[in-house]
């Protein structure tokens, strides 16, 4: 199956982008959020990064427009039933995403897939919630999904094979270079990155060196654009936190322990970027 339409819940920062992939490869968007103001706020993010995008000489000014007529906002999850595929990026809350996905799945015709967006959520437990757990994929994109070429493809327990290649098809054709990976806590990017920065306040609070130098460190070293504390600093040391207690909960291994300064920051409200304060100052 070829698919033409995606339907997309939620127009933040993740559907927004997406939509944005979408309409840039020729592909109709349905965009729906719980509010017009939500749709509209979503439409103008998209025309603002497309202007960003000419400005840099990679989009004409037809290419805009031609973009911006493929995506139709909406509010009534109703506008949906023409599409081939329906992306869930609605905030990351698992009742939430339960009602949502059992609202769709009545919806939709049999034949459609559903993809979710999720950062956190099993893939397995969220196709549960639907009638067509074999016709139901984690997509997760990486922000800014415009830019980013990165997607996890998240097969759940009992993702079909002609699920996983449609979505990898279209992952393609919006010029995404797609990784095939199995329902497991962090999936593979975040069960790899995560861990990594909580080893880097390890090696912070054991004063092993400064935040300066481990951040030099890691980017000169292992050519990564920005080193593992100002990331946190970006993501929200809160955010980082919680990721790793999930870890520890549901792989049940001590090596996924958070760091106590992480926690000490955490408590003590200095979250990062959004705080002004972090591990650096802002
Ligand atoms: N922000 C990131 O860096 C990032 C990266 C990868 C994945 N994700 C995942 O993407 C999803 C969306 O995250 P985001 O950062 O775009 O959040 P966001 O807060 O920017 O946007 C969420 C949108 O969902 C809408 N929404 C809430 N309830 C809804 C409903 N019932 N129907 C339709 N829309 C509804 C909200 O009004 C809001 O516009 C989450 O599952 C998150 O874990 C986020």
């Amino acid at each position: 199956m070829r698919i033409q339409t995606v339907g997309i819940i939620g127009a933040g920062t993740m559907g927004n982008g997406i939509a944005q992939a979408c309409a840039v490869a020729g592909v109709k968007v349905v965009m729906v959020d719980i509010s017009q103001a939500a749709v509209d706020k979503g439409l103008t993010t998209v025309g603002g990064s497309l202007d960003r995008l000419i400005k840099k000489e990679k989009l004409t000014a037809e290419q805009k427009t031609a973009a911006l007529a493929l995506i139709q906002g909406s509010t009534n999850y109703d506008d949906l039933k023409g599409a081939q595929l329906v992306i869930e990026a609605a905030t990351e809350n698992h009742a939430l995403k339960l009602k949502i996905l059992g609202q769709v799945d009545a919806l939709l015709a049999p034949e459609v897939i559903i993809a979710t967006n999720t950062s956190s959520i099993s893939i397995t437990k969220l196709a549960a919630a639907t009638s067509r757990a074999d016709r139901f994929i984690g997509m997760h994109f990486f922000n800014p999904v415009p830019m980013m070429a990165l997607v996890e493809l998240i097969r759940g327990y009992l993702t079909s094979d002609a699920t996983h290649d449609a979505v990898k098809e279209l992952a393609v054709r919006l010029g995404k270079s797609p990784i095939t990976v199995k329902n497991a806590p962090g999936f593979v990017v975040n069960r790899i990155l995560v861990p990594m920065i909580n080893e880097a306040f390890f090696v912070l609070s054991e004063g092993i060196a400064t935040a300066e130098d481990i951040d030099a460190g890691m980017k000169l070293g292992t050519n990564q654009p920005i080193g593992p504390l100002a990331l946190a600093d970006m993501i929200g040391l809160d955010v980082c936190l919680a990721v790793m207690e999930v870890y520890l909960e549901e792989y049940g291994d001590s090596k996924y322990r958070p760091c106590p300064l992480l926690k000490e920051m955490v408590a003590a409200g200095q979250l990062g970027r959004k705080t002004g304060q972090g591990v650096y100052t802002y």
